[in-house]
């Protein structure tokens, strides 16, 4: 056993019983309702971050949530790794479906269970915990600063604005990040693309009040049933994306890189029952695969309006309204497939109906290089502890920042993440396996050591 192992081995416990008090706080970065516990998730971070070992840890305020910023300058003459994480989470609804309080974090059947156990914080607590791994055991071959975000789920509104105003603080290497997945403890991966994002919501305005749908039924148009009929008309019968122009700037992917896809493990039959599905659904003339990897999507996310309540109430609803997000590849462009798709609504509304349309966010999509040494780095120490090669994997999930680091910073990400598929982000029951968990306390070091060794 290497000295680090011995390390984590010995402090184990205290870990998880830190990562449990950042899961305690609902850090929810979508409600306003919950800023103060926002500062206090920050705060604790800070406190965990001074105790780790870092020089500084601080926070800095944004135009919103505020941003945790700590680093570890050994010698300005070695390299520096920025690493990246978010500490806010996704609501915990519906709460129902919890088999407990999502932030009174349990280990069940291995797994830490909360809100964030995957995604972010039980991933971005990794990199804290590597950090003081190595600084206890006298091995820090490099430079660290670190930033952990609060707006990620909600599409870094501020980011660009702070990175733009700390180019000298954040200057670095290159960026390490832990919020993605891997196919499985078996066959570690890293992922080598985000898709971009263009988020938005839909209000259709009928008539000035609900009617009675006998008295007006018929006579008036329905927004609910116009939204229904216009969402449906989004996709043909090959389940293409018809909005005019929406595919114009996809960079099709070669027979090679595709055939690399075909070979990766996936089992159809296990995914299905995984999911408690007959049949998968997708575009004509793609795998699975490929329809969540490399092709761009749109999704209604929500959808409401009229009566919902208990029985029956007829009713000519008065508005109707959704979210609908549509997942990009290189090479679309947020802002103008969010007009494209605002233009598709206008033109198609029934008169009598009006339409209202938001951008509510947007991230672009990126490929990772997989030729730098920050990759290379990555592969070679996910080797040290998984006595295996990583495959590369096309994430379908977005981080808008990623796009970002690249534009405003210069620097090339590696998406070294741990999580695992079936770990519910977003969703009820959230979890993190205490096995990835220390896996990746595990393996960080070697992405320094590797990072560090004659720097190019
Ligand atoms: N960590 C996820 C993204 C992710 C998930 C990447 C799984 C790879 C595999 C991130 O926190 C996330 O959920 N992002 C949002 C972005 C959006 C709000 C702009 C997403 O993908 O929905
Ligand atoms: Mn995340
Ligand atoms: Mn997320």
């Amino acid at each position: 056993m290497n000295r680090w192992n011995e390390y984590i081995v010995k402090n184990k416990n205290r870990f998880l019983e830190e990562l449990k008090q950042i899961l305690s706080i609902p850090s929810i970065s979508n409600d306003e309702e919950y800023k103060t516990q926002m500062h206090l998730c920050a705060t604790k971070l800070i406190e965990l971050m001074m105790q780790a070992g870092f020089d500084i840890a601080i926070i800095e305020e944004t135009s919103h949530h505020p941003v945790v910023f700590g680093k570890k300058i050994i010698n300005p003459e070695l390299p520096t790794v920025l690493v990246y994480g978010h500490y806010d989470v996704q609501p915990p609804d519906p709460i129902d479906l919890w088999h407990h309080d999502p932030f009174d974090p349990q280990v069940i059947d291995g797994s830490i269970v909360a809100r964030g156990a995957s995604d972010d914080k039980g991933q971005m607590f990794m990199h804290i915990k590597a950090l003081e791994v190595m600084v206890k055991t006298g091995s820090l071959p490099c430079n660290i600063k670190m930033i952990i975000e609060g707006e990620e789920e909600i599409g870094s509104p501020s980011l660009p604005e702070y990175l733009n105003s700390r180019k000298e603080l954040l200057k670095a290497d290159v960026i390490l990040a832990s919020d993605t997945a891997m196919i499985s403890m078996e066959h570690p991966s890293i992922e080598t693309a985000l898709r971009g994002m263009a988020y938005m919501e839909v209000e259709l305005i009928g008539p000035n009040r609900d009617l009675h749908s006998g008295v007006y039924g018929g006579a008036v148009a329905n927004p609910i049933n116009v939204l229904c009929k216009m969402i449906a008309s989004m996709h043909d019968e090959n389940n293409h994306i018809t909005i005019p122009g929406f595919y114009d700037k996809v960079k099709e992917l070669s027979k090679e890189q595709r055939g690399e896809i075909g070979k990766l493990p996936f089992d159809g039959t296990e995914y299905k029952k995984e999911l408690g599905i007959k049949a998968v659904w997708g575009e004509d003339g793609y795998t699975t695969l490929e329809r969540a990897g490399i092709r761009p999507t749109l999704d209604v996310n929500g959808i409401w309006g009229g009566y919902t309540g208990e029985g029956a109430k007829t009713v000519l609803p008065s508005k109707a309204s959704a979210k609908i997000s549509m997942r990009l590849v290189p090479d679309q462009q947020p802002e103008e497939i969010a007009n494209l798709f605002k233009a598709y609504l206008q033109q198609r509304c029934s008169p009598g109906v009006t339409v209202n349309v938001k951008y509510l966010h947007g991230g672009k999509p990126i490929v990772t290089d997989t030729e730098t040494k920050g990759y290379q780095a990555a592969v070679k120490a996910i080797k040290a502890t998984f006595n295996k090669e990583p495959l590369k994997v096309y994430s379908g999930g977005s981080i808008p920042i990623v796009a970002l680091f690249k534009e405003i910073l210069g620097l090339d990400s590696v998406l070294m993440g741990f999580g695992l598929d079936n770990d519910n982000i977003h969703s009820p029951n959230e979890k993190f396996d205490l096995v990835n968990f220390y896996k990746g306390i595990e393996t960080i070091p070697f992405f320094y050591k590797y990072f560090s060794e004659n720097k190019s």
